[in-house]
């Protein structure tokens, strides 16, 4: 058939791919939320695609912070079940759990999530996130 090939370079390229094409449709401002619009900025400011996969590994791994050189992850806080309630690192105060699929009203707000990356990022890395591993987390904690 002369379409396969481009179906399944299609499947193969996954979520990014598939994401990015809803990201694109054209959509009306009530139904578009705060990820896709911050989405569809970072493509707009240079990114190509979205890996919920790398996502994953970024929330999970330890990293060396680069600044303090202490070993931390995002999960310090957030806790090593996405849905289930974390706890903040230094003062024990609850966090609600990340997973939209059990708490809605994670991620709905585009200026709260601007600000907890980069207020999370420079805690956990020791620097800003790039927008390829901000588009990356995003699509993976949206699909929790
Ligand atoms: C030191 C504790 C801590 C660490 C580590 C941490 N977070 Fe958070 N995070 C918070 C707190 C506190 C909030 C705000 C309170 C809330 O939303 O429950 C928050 C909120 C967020 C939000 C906004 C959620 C929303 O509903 O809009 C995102 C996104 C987020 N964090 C991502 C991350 C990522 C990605 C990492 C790792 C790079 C990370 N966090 C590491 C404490 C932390």
């Amino acid at each position: 058939m002369r379409h396969q090939p481009f179906i399944k370079k299609l499947s193969y390229s996954g979520y990014g791919i598939l994401f990015a094409m809803l990201v694109y449709m054209p959509s009306s401002s009530a139904g578009e939320n705060a990820i896709s619009t911050l989405l569809k900025a970072y493509l707009a400011e240079g990114i190509s695609s979205f890996n919920a996969r790398k996502g994953q590994a970024l929330w999970q791994q330890v990293h060396l912070n680069m600044k303090t050189g202490q070993k931390r992850s995002c999960t310090d806080c957030h806790g090593k079940d996405i849905k289930q309630a974390g706890k903040y690192q230094r003062s024990g105060i609850k966090i609600e759990p990340m997973a939209p699929s059990v708490n809605p009203k994670r991620l709905q707000d585009v200026k709260k999530i601007e600000k907890w990356l980069k207020h999370n990022c420079e805690w956990t890395f020791g620097r800003d996130c790039t927008l390829q591993e901000k588009a990356n987390l995003l699509t993976f904690l949206q699909g929790q």
